[in-house]
Formats: C-alpha cells, sequence, structure tokens
C-alpha cells in the first residue's frame, strides 16, 4: 500500500477559528473524541475543504485519493492550516484489496465518498471511464465498508440528477431521472445503488447530499479550485479571464427566461458545503432508529444569473471582465436553484457565506495561487 503521512511544517496556532461565522467549530454531540473517517477523494476541491473542516473539529481522517484531478499539495496546506495532518494514502476507490488492507488498518466510524470524475463533456466521449469511476468504485468501496463493518456513508452527489426542474427551488423530493449526460447518469445510478443498498441491510445509513454549486475558496487562499486546462465551469473560468490568462468570458444563452436572459444557477461557497457534511455525518450518527437513505439538497436558496454573478466578481477583484454573448451550451437548464428548508431543519446547517465573499475567495486563491497547486509546490 503506498502510503504517507503529512506530518510537516505544522506550525499554525491549533484551534486558530478559521471557521467564523459557522456553528461547526466544536464536535457535535453525537460524534465522539476517537471518531475518524475515511474521505475519498480528499485531496481534491470540495474534499479538501472538508477535510480541513473535519481536522479542526477534532477527528481523525485518512484520505484515499488517486491524485488524478488533484495534487498531494492540498493536503500539505490543509495539514498546515489545521495544525495537524490527515493519513494519505494514494490509491484508487476500485482497488478492493487496498481498501480491504487501509480499512483494517485504520478502523473508521464513516466513509464520506467524494472521489468520482465530474466533466459533463468528457463524460459523453468516455462514458465506461465515467461509469467505472462513479458506479462501479462505489460498489467496491461499498463491498470494503460492509466487510469491514461499516455502514455511514455520506455520498456526493449533484442537483444534476434532478435534470431539467419541474418547478424551482427544487426540493428533494423533486422527480429524478433526466438525467442528460453519463456523468449525472453515473451520479443517479449510484444514489439508486445506496439505496437499494439501505434498503436490503437496517445498519446502512446513508447521506446523499446533492450540492448545487460549489464556488469560492478557503478564507487564506491555501485551498481553493484548482481544475487541470481550460476551466468547463463559470467560477473558474471568469478568474482565468480576470488574471488575463484567457481573453474573455463566453457566456452561453442569453435568451433563457431569466431576469437578463442569461442562466441561473444557486451558488453555494466550498466553506458552507463542507461544514455541511459534518452536519450530515452528526445527523446519521445521532439518530436512534433506522436511518436508511437521507437525501438533502446542499445550496444557498438563491439564484444568480451568469452577468449578475460577472458583476460580482468585477466588484471583489477589482478587475474587468470582457465577454460576448453566445448560443445556449448543450444540456444546460435555464434555472436550477435549491429549496434548502429540509437541511436546515434536520441538519441545523444553512449556507452562511454570501455572493460577495465567495467572489472575494475566489479571487484571494486565484491570486494567491495564479497556477494552482503548482504556485509553489514543495
Ligand atoms: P475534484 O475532481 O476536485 O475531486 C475529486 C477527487 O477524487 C480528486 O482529488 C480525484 O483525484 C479523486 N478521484 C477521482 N477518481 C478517483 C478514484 N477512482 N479513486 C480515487 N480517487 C479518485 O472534484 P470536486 O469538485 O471536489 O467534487 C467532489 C465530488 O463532488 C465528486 O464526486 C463530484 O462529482 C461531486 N460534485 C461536484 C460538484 C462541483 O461542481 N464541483 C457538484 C456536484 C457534485
Ligand atoms: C453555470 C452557468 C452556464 C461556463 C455543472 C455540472 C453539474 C455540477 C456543477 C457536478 C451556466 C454558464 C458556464 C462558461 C457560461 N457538477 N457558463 N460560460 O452547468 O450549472 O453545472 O457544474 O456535479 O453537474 O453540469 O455549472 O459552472 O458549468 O455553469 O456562460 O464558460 O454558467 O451556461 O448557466 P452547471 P457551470
Amino acid at each position: 500500500m503506498k502510503r504517507a503521512a503529512l506530518g510537516y511544517g505544522v506550525n499554525v496556532e491549533v484551534g486558530e477559528v478559521l471557521l467564523s461565522g459557522t456553528n461547526y467549530r466544536e464536535k457535535p454531540s453525537s460524534m465522539t473524541q476517537s471518531m475518524k473517517f475515511l474521505i475519498t477523494g480528499g485531496a481534491g476541491y470540495i474534499g479538501s475543504h472538508t477535510t480541513l473542516v473535519l481536522l479542526r473539529a477534532g477527528f481523525d481522517v485518512v484520505v484515499l485519493d488517486n491524485l488524478c484531478n488533484a495534487s498531494s499539495e492540498s493536503l500539505k496546506r490543509v495539514a498546515q492550516m489545521a495544525g495537524r495532518a490527515p493519513i494519505f494514502v494514494e490509491g484508487d476507490i476500485r482497488d478492493r484489496v487496498l481498501l480491504d488492507q487501509l480499512l483494517a488498518q485504520h478502523p473508521v466510524q464513516a466513509v464520506l465518498h467524494f472521489a468520482g470524475l465530474k466533466a459533463v463533456g468528457e463524460s459523453v466521449t468516455q462514458p465506461l471511464l465515467y461509469y467505472s469511476n462513479n458506479v462501479e468504485g462505489t460498489v467496491t468501496l461499498c463491498k470494503a465498508m460492509e466487510a469491514a463493518g461499516v455502514f455511514t456513508l455520506v455520498f456526493s452527489s449533484s442537483a444534476t440528477v434532478y435534470g431539467d426542474p419541474v418547478t424551482v427551488p427544487i426540493t428533494e423530493d423533486q422527480p429524478v431521472g433526466q438525467t442528460i449526460n453519463p456523468y449525472g447518469r453515473s451520479k443517479l445510478i449510484a444514489e439508486q445503488v445506496l439505496g437499494d443498498l439501505a434498503a436490503s441491510d437496517p445498519r446502512w445509513r446513508v447521506a446523499l447530499l446533492r450540492y448545487f454549486n460549489p464556488v469560492g475558496a478557503h478564507e487564506t487562499g491555501q485551498i481553493g479550485e484548482d481544475p487541470r486546462g481550460i476551466p468547463n465551469n463559470l467560477l473558474p473560468y471568469i478568474a482565468r479571464v480576470a488574471m488575463g490568462k484567457l481573453p474573455e468570458l463566453v457566456v452561453f444563452g442569453y435568451d433563457y427566461p431569466t431576469v437578463d436572459g442569461t442562466g441561473v444557477r444557486d451558488y453555494i461557497h466550498v466553506m458552507d458545503l463542507a461544514e455541511g457534511h459534518l452536519a450530515a455525518l452528526s445527523a446519521l450518527k445521532a439518530k436512534k432508529s433506522r436511518v436508511g437513505v437521507q437525501v438533502w439538497n446542499l445550496g444557498t436558496g438563491q439564484g444568480y444569473s451568469v452577468l449578475q454573478i460577472l458583476r460580482a466578481f468585477e466588484a471583489a477583484s477589482g478587475r474587468t471582465v470582457p465577454y460576448r454573448l453566445a448560443p445556449r451550451r448543450a444540456g444546460d437548464v435555464a434555472i436550477s436553484y435549491a429549496n434548502s428548508a429540509k437541511a436546515a431543519l434536520e441538519l441545523g446547517w444553512t449556507a452562511k457565506r454570501d455572493l460577495s465573499t465567495m467572489m472575494r475567495e475566489a479571487w484571494r486563491w486565484q491570486i494567491m495561487n495564479p497556477d494552482g497547486y503548482q504556485t509553489g509546490e514543495s
């Protein structure tokens, strides 16, 4: 098993308040001192922020990541910020032998499962790669968990499972299944596999967290989103235009039935999202009766158009972002934003960081790390 403990450069005061404005600085009461969690995909964008939140809340963390879309530099920085390191195992979630070894060596109370591929366009050209990573990977992970007696799982799902929503804001009971690309279908199938599994055995406690549009970065600018090549998503694309690395933003569609004709989404700060995972874990652990599968939207409940985002980013960065209007992108929906009342009621979680904070912190990460994690890689 290839593994590396990240124990270097730890000179940050432990307990320093970096989760300002949140309720998640301390362990939830349903969770005890000695808990250890496995985070698959923990070196990636959302996983690294969640690893930080769990370490700072006092838990031990084991990260399994094959680094196909991440750098271990993210975990070095997380270790410095948290004042202690996660255990890092470099490997693939489809490697059953590795998973068995890992779970035997590191008894964990739950798994947070982020590992997967997420590029919509790539999923169209390489569907088997997506079904293998996202579906087969989830099945293999669950088999290993079952064998090791670990039955609590938090799964990274996506608002993409709703397809073109019937109405907005989107509640969790809206129909799913109208997915229009292999990425979306791979998430939907993984959800269904987990639903069948939990129905078959009362020991399973599964959270399906349907994320809306994660953006932003940790407020220190130390960790953030580092897409390889030309970004597919709006925020990293805008940030690169603002840096002068790309000439202009191409706005996909200006004739949607929205405030200014451009597409509307529910952008959520990645730290709010990370804290939502701790809240979900706590809820899964707290329940005395059978849990089965629980679905929670993680969004702000507020939609913004592409042009509203562009203006907010310009205000936060002080830079002008050139753009041109272009035809709609295939597969885009007009409007998607969450009804987040269920998470508020059942998890006691709401997103706290506003749009200007998201934009300011996305920009701080970008200027502090113009080449992402390659900037200052040690
Ligand atoms: P990311 O690519 O930054 O993180 C995914 C991590 O998983 C990466 O570190 C990658 O190296 C790792 N990985 C991929 N396949 C693996 C495998 N087979 N074995 C081990 N490690 C593997 O992406 P992210 O934005 O942090 O997304 C995390 C999860 O959230 C993904 O499952 C994604 O589908 C889901 N999600 C993301 C978004 C979004 O917009 N970012 C929205 C909804 C859902
Ligand atoms: C947002 C808005 C675009 C880029 C995707 C996945 C979804 C989820 C999140 C993982 C849309 C517009 C974008 C650009 C633009 N991922 N846009 N110019 O499409 O809502 O969701 O990421 O689960 O599954 O589909 O996010 O950031 O790509 O687009 O005008 O260069 O910005 O048309 O209206 P999307 P996005």
